[in-house]
């Protein structure tokens, strides 16, 4: 087998960062399989597409053809999967893409890996890994008091999103349980970072501060979510590929929780420091906006185990992630300007005018 691994949804928010730091960092051969959705974007890539150790194709995780063909030219030693449908409220309003890609398209990957797996040599069969990237939302929300989610939590999806992702966590268990197929999954909390797409919380408030437009925040804003930072998660993929113990799963977390007023605060006084309005200050935006259907109190992860087995702990605090965050936004204001342009306004249109606000 080569020194190569092929990455799915690698021009995404956490599929640019890993792939990134995968060939900067001289780990091998890398090829990125991405459909170039709405979500994908080639220019997180740009400082490597020249680089003789990464390779792009466009295609759809969908299409056994392609897969089959990139397999057999390349013959990886692992597959990472972060292809998805990813964002939560768009799985609200259209569930269609979610099941095809998340569930289906997990489904024919892991169907074209088995064939390549049967067809390898013992030595070459143990050595490959199939990774399967998910979330902690399968784990369904958490009260206050509960405590944070562990790998034997029972799965109580409570989203389309969430569901699908949860569908094809237990695809990946089955492929293991009954073919023997050496997969690893992680289910990981929330990222923020850079490349991370306008429409989720964190990049949608520092646009909308600096645009001057309302930041919204759904029903009271008390909701929960455990952030970590985007190279921490990168981090522990590549820990999970090197040491993780097949048929596995690995929760990764950040051991953040923050309720998202608190993180809409903590944006608002970064910014209120690093780029101060003419008079008063980015929190007087804030707006309180209709609640998201069914939206999941509070997510924790226990990431004991990980740390524990595998030796990987997060390198950012909340403060120090979050501070990198809001510079890279500030310095990189083109790709947001060429990422909010188009279909970008669509969505908002329809997200938040249903919910009383006219945002785009
Ligand atoms: P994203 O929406 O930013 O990127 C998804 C990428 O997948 C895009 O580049 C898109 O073009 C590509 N893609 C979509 N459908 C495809 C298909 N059928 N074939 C090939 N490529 C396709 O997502 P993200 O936030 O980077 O999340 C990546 C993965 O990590 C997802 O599986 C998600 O469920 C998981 N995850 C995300 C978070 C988070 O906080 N963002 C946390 C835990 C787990
Ligand atoms: O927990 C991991 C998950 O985190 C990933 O699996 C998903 O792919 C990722 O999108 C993320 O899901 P969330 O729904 O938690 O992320 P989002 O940024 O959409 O919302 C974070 C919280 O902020 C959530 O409680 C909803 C709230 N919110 C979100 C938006 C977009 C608002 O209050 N206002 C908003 O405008």
């Amino acid at each position: 087998m080569k020194n190569c691994i092929i990455v799915t949804g690698g021009a995404g928010f956490i599929g640019s960062n890993f792939v990134l730091s995968w060939v900067k960092g001289q780990h091998g051969q890398c090829v990125n399989l991405d459909k170039l959705t709405y979500a994908g974007n080639l220019a997180n890539l740009a400082a490597i597409e020249k680089n003789s150790e990464y390779v792009f194709i466009q295609g759809d995780i969908g299409d056994r053809a392609v897969v089959d063909a990139l397999l057999k030219k390349y013959h990886p030693y692992a597959i990472v999967n972060f292809a998805a449908e990813s964002h939560v409220d768009r799985s609200i309003h259209a569930p269609g893409e979610f099941i095809q890609t998340n569930i289906v398209g997990t489904f024919n990957l892991l169907e074209a890996a088995r064939a390549y797996w049967n067809d390898l040599n013992d030595a070459d069969k143990s050595n490959f890994r199939f990774l399967h990237v998910s979330t902690d939302e399968v784990y369904g929300s958490l009260s206050a008091t509960d405590p944070a989610f562990k790998e034997t939590n029972p799965y109580e999806p409570n989203s389309p999103y969430s569901a699908s992702k949860a569908a094809s966590d237990h695809l990946v268990r089955a492929y293991h349980h009954t073919y023997g197929m050496p997969t690893l999954t992680t289910n990981c909390s929330n990222n923020y970072g850079p490349y991370h797409f306008p429409e989720k919380l964190i990049p949608l408030v520092i646009h909308h501060a600096l645009n001057g437009k309302p930041l919204p925040i759904y029903g009271n804003g008390s909701n929960v979510r455990d952030w970590l930072y985007v190279a921490d998660h990168c981090s522990a993929i590549r820990r999970v590929l090197e040491a993780g113990k097949v048929g596995e799963t690995y929760n990764i977390g950040g051991w953040n929780e923050k309720t998202n007023l608190e993180v809409v605060h903590t944006l608002c006084d970064i910014l209120d420091k690093e780029k101060p309005k003419q008079s008063g200050s980015y929190r007087d935006q804030i707006t309180y906006v209709t609640d998201r259907p069914g939206h999941d109190q509070r997510y924790a992860i226990d990431a004991s185990k990980i740390e524990r087995e595998l030796g990987w702990k997060p390198a950012e605090t909340f403060e120090t992630g979050i501070h990198k965050t809001v510079k890279w936004y500030l310095t990189h204001q083109n790709w947001v300007d060429n990422v909010t342009s188009g279909e970008y306004k669509n969505w908002v249109n329809k997200n938040y005018n249903e919910r009383g606000e006219e945002l785009a």
